[in-house]
């Protein structure tokens, strides 16, 4: 266990941390090495992440793993990420049900080659009875595909007399989400330098403490979460409150 562990506060911890996984190309390019070794690497480091998160109590963790606009890189590149989301897949699961934690995934499946998709749905059914840890893949997932999605199904829905138009409220759009029963996450990390969202999680961030670190995923490790989770817990978080209403 790294020491960086007992400097956090349980009490405080965030429920929900999501997290943009950049920089496994950058970090495979400055060794000499194919882009795919960097996601490769960064498999381990999914692993290691979501072990630290379940062993400190965290509720959910949403990693962005795969966009919908990253279905637009090279073809080669697609194709080994898949691949290696089946073959990590498979390997992690009886871990997944030892340590407790229950998979789900948030995405537009219908892009999602059919073997990968399998091997997902039967790990999410292998691991529905964990009370652990909620581990959340966003895969071919970006939050506009989410939004523009949950209109039209309210549309539908309102057009058909199961919703009110006038009784739309902020949590039937949260309701209408892939999240759906998720709590919005606390805190978004971000690896790799960029300051952008990237088309993630656009409507659940409203109120999240954003934590961007320049480490590539493939390094970042068990203290740099630490680290994160200390540096969110020094936060004041006002929802728009003032300082002072907060005593
Ligand atoms: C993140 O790493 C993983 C995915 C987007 C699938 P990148 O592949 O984007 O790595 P960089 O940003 O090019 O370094
Ligand atoms: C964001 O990384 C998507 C994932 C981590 C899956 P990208 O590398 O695709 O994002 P941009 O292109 O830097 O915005
Ligand atoms: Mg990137």
């Amino acid at each position: 266990m790294p020491s960086l562990i007992d400097n956090i506060n349980l009490a405080k911890l965030p429920l929900h941390v999501a997290i943009i996984m950049d920089g496994n190309g950058r970090w495979a390019k400055a060794r000499g090495l194919d882009r795919s070794a960097g996601h490769v690497e960064g498999v381990n480091t999914v692993r290691k992440i979501t072990e630290i998160a379940s062993e400190l109590g965290i509720g959910y963790l949403t990693l962005y793993a795969f966009s919908t606009e990253n279905w637009n890189r090279p073809q080669e590149e697609v194709d080994a990420l898949m691949h290696l989301i089946v073959i990590a897949i498979e390997r992690e699961t009886p871990d997944l049900i030892k340590n407790n934690v229950r998979l789900t995934m948030i995405g537009d499946f219908s892009r999602m080659p059919e073997e990968a998709y399998r091997r997902l749905c039967r790990c999410k059914e292998e691991t529905a009875r964990g009370t652990g840890l909620t581990l959340c893949l966003a895969l071919s997932y970006s939050s506009r595909w989410e939004i523009t999605d949950a209109c039209r199904r309210i549309a539908i829905d309102t057009a058909n007399g199961l919703l009110q138009a006038d009784n739309i409220s902020d949590e039937t759009i949260s309701n209408y989400l892939t999240t759906a029963g998720i709590p919005d996450p606390d805190l978004l990390i971000r690896t790799g330098g960029d300051k952008r969202v990237s088309n993630f999680l656009l409507w659940q961030i409203a109120y999240a403490e954003i934590f961007v670190t320049d480490t590539f995923w493939p390094d970042f490790d068990k203290d740099a979460f630490c680290r994160a989770i200390i540096e969110y817990q020094s936060r004041e978080r006002r929802f728009g409150l003032t300082s002072e209403q907060l005593k």
